[in-house]
């Protein structure tokens, strides 16, 4: 495999000497950095970053000149509904013409819209489209990514989806890790037996789930009208037994209790957050659950924003990720996350880099294999064109800045 000399880049970000598993609170204001730097690659890993007053012999390495540009390790996309089949552009003018996101849901839209059109697909058909939303985000410089199950709502159909994702981490070069969903939202046919729904989740999902190897995670959507926290709790409980990591979505419309059942199960992550109180608040800083914002759902919906900066000031990490999807946001390009972070929840570009980058890594279990250039881990990683400094990325927002993008080593586009 090709040996690759990345030189003379003008600043090589997020680099680290001794790899940290994530940064929170005031360690998020710190974002390392070097100048004038270069970072070789061999087998598909980082094997050597530095400056270029201590590059070692090169030989035999292909090289790429960077001069003006900056390194930064590919984003990591935490939290995404990246298999889906058609579009809800409906949805988007109703909303616009004055309906809220759950009135549309409530009248058959919503999820169960996305799970008909779902069911109704192929699995190729799926894992085609999936593919080229998939390579659409790493040429925006992602290069690693969660992506859920939940427009199933039938065993079926949330094994369909699964496999995509299993199909998906066969194909593409990029990390991948599954999750899932099957408590989305209850299917019209089990509205008036809740019960029947979460015991074909417990009962017949997970164990096929599980006896495939379909996925890592185990999701529920706890919130007023989909799962309480009493069923996710249950939902949890055999996801859990089943091996299986909690990374759940609450307090996106109300908090209703989610965030202290998802820590009870030590949930890796909980994401949305944008409706939060003290108590939630106070549930996090007893856990090492990471608090996950998804500003370009809050953007696209016109919801609140997550509470970031009060997040991080009572000391802890949070990841930011795109919850790419056809009813919220369907948008995967982390760039514009990194732009709303820093224009509507203000935080500094150094706060919201590391979210993007080692603290998404560490909300999908990934910290040791990527979210920062550290000799050792994948070369997922991409060069700038040229730009003046690292702020210049979330200050451009809606710019294609991301030039060549380097996933295990192999140079992509
Ligand atoms: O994370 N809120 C729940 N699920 C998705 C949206 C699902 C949809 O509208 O299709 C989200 O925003
Ligand atoms: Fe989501």
């Amino acid at each position: 495999m090709a040996k690759t000399a990345i030189l003379h880049a003008k600043q090589i970000v997020q680099v680290e000497q001794s790899p940290v598993q994530r940064v929170s609170g005031s360690m998020m204001n710190t974002l390392p950095c070097l100048d004038n730097g270069f970072v070789l690659i061999e087998k598909g890993k980082i094997i050597g970053v530095g400056s270029m007053d201590e590059l070692p012999n090169i030989d035999g390495f292909e090289t790429i000149d960077a001069s003006g540009c900056l390194v930064f390790p590919t984003w990591c996309d935490s939290h995404t509904h990246l298999v889906y089949a058609g579009s809800r552009e409906g949805e988007f003018v109703d909303r616009i013409n004055g309906l809220t996101y759950e009135e549309i849901g409530k009248k058959g839209g919503g999820i169960l819209n996305s799970a008909k059109r779902l069911q109704n697909a192929s699995e190729d058909e799926l894992f085609e489209s999936a593919l080229g939303r998939l390579s659409d985000v790493v040429s925006t410089g992602t290069g690693a990514i969660e992506i859920k199950s939940g427009y199933g709502l039938t065993l079926d159909a949330e094994l369909k989806m699964l496999r995509v994702v299993k199909r998906l981490k066969e194909a593409s070069e990029v990390a991948i890790r599954a999750n899932f969903l099957g408590a989305h939202a209850f299917p019209q046919n089990f509205k008036e037996d809740r019960e029947g729904y979460i015991q074909l989740i417990i009962e017949e999902m997970i164990p096929a789930i599980k006896s495939e190897g379909l996925a890592d995670f185990i999701d529920a959507f706890c919130e007023s009208n989909y799962f309480s926290p009493d069923e996710m709790d249950r939902i949890l409980d055999a996801g859990v037994a089943a091996g299986l990591v909690p990374k759940v979505h609450v307090n996106q419309f109300t908090s209703i209790g989610g965030i202290e059942v998802a820590i009870k199960h030590g949930a890796l992550s909980v994401d949305h957050l944008e409706v939060m109180q003290d108590s939630d608040i106070k549930a996090l800083k007893s856990s090492t659950t990471i608090p996950t914002l998804l500003p370009s759902c809050s953007f696209f919906l016109g919801i609140p924003y997550g509470p970031a900066k009060e997040l991080i000031s009572e000391g802890l990490p949070i990841a930011l990720a795109t919850d790419f999807n056809p009813g919220s946001t369907p948008s995967g390009n982390m760039p514009f996350v990194l732009s709303l972070a820093c224009i509507k929840m203000k935080l500094t570009p150094e706060q919201a880099i590391n979210a993007t980058t080692i603290n998404g890594a560490a909300a999908m279990g990934l910290q040791n294999e990527v979210g920062s250039i550290a000799t050792g881990k994948k070369a997922n990683l991409f060069i700038t064109k040229p730009v003046p400094s690292y702020a210049y990325i979330p200050y451009s927002f809606g710019s294609r800045l991301v030039d060549k993008v380097w996933l295990n080593g192999i140079l992509q586009g």
